[in-house]
């Protein structure tokens, strides 16, 4: 089976086997990245320019890293202190940008959708790092390679997504990415953190954390993401903590074997307690950000290898 997508911009476009395929060669990259040379050149001569409309830490150093090791000439375009901020629309950025070459560009966006309108305008492969509540597929693939190698499978398995699941491209992602491989996802959190279109997702939904994690194999946590709240969606973040903050004894109601997941950047003694973020018999918070590199080193030699299939980006 090959990868036959020409960007990444949501797992919606994926088949099953895409996925594996992706997860196999991540798989390779893993290895690679433990040892002491972490070099392969499959990028080699292939440029890649990162553009993050908004603020991030860990999937721009990723994706920078990945790019890196295997060889691209990596560009990260602060997109803060640009000439958007002068009035430039996101598609002249684009034209602009094309007009440079570019073999791979990974975009971050705050609005649904305009990193789809980007891949339409660019001749290069585009990646979604996310953009605002609708997809951020390499990490739901990051987190699916958590899995897979925590539980020897990805699929039959209970996944538990909680908290706020509303204003989270992760959880839209990783519920399309669970349910293509057969898993049976439930979400737990308060009503105001649900997303409108809850009946088409084909999910269970809980508003209390010990009837939700019940048997659960995996517990992925939310950050509360204030930054698209406008105003009264939870009481207080104590009370918040009290009734959805993972602690031991909540996790306990899950299977004893359970693995405790968290995107990043999390919020101790908000959405998880700090001691339970660092237990290395139940959290993988530390696996997931290290299967993002090896996610992202996979995804962009895949899509190289359909720009060279097709004639574009460097031999
Ligand atoms: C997430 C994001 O930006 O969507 N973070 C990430 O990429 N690791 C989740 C979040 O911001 O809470």
């Amino acid at each position: 089976m090959t990868f036959r997508q020409r960007h990444l911009l949501g797992i919606e476009p994926l088949h099953p086997l895409e996925i594996t395929t992706l997860l196999d060669l991540a798989d390779t990259y893993v290895d690679l990245n433990r040892r002491a040379q972490k070099h392969a050149d499959v990028l080699a001569g292939l440029t890649q320019i990162n553009m993050f409309f908004e603020a991030s830490t860990r999937t721009q150093a990723s994706f920078e890293l990945a790019g890196k090791r295997l060889g691209a000439d990596v560009m990260n375009m602060s997109m803060q202190a640009s000439s958007i901020k002068k009035g430039e629309t996101l598609i002249d950025t684009a034209l602009t940008l094309n007009a440079m070459h570019p073999d791979l560009l990974v975009v971050r966006h705050p609005h649904s959708g305009a990193v789809d309108l980007l891949a339409q305008k660019v001749n290069c492969a585009v990646l979604n790092a996310g953009d605002g509540r609708h997809e951020h597929p390499t990490q739901a693939l990051l987190d699916a390679l958590t899995i897979r190698r925590a539980k020897g499978r990805l699929h039959r398995l209970n996944v538990a997504i909680c908290g706020d699941i509303a204003h989270s491209r992760v959880a839209r992602s990783n519920i399309l990415l669970l349910h293509k491989m057969e898993n049976r996802v439930r979400l737990i959190g308060p009503p105001t953190l649900m997303p409108s279109e809850i009946g088409e997702l084909g999910v269970e939904v809980y508003d209390d954390m010990r009837d939700g994690l019940a048997g659960c194999d995996v517990v992925m946590m939310l950050r509360l993401q204030r930054e698209r709240m406008d105003g009264g969606f939870i009481p207080s973040e104590r009370e918040y903590y009290h009734r959805y903050g993972l602690d031991p004894e909540k996790l306990s109601h899950a299977a004893d074997d359970a693995i405790v997941m968290h995107p990043g950047p999390m919020n101790r003694g908000v959405e998880i307690d700090g001691i339970l973020a660092d237990d290395i018999n139940r959290s993988v918070i530390q696996e997931q950000v290290e299967m993002g590199v090896a996610v992202r080193m996979a995804a962009m030699d895949l899509l190289a290898r359909n720009l060279r299939a097709e004639g574009l980006g460097a031999a």
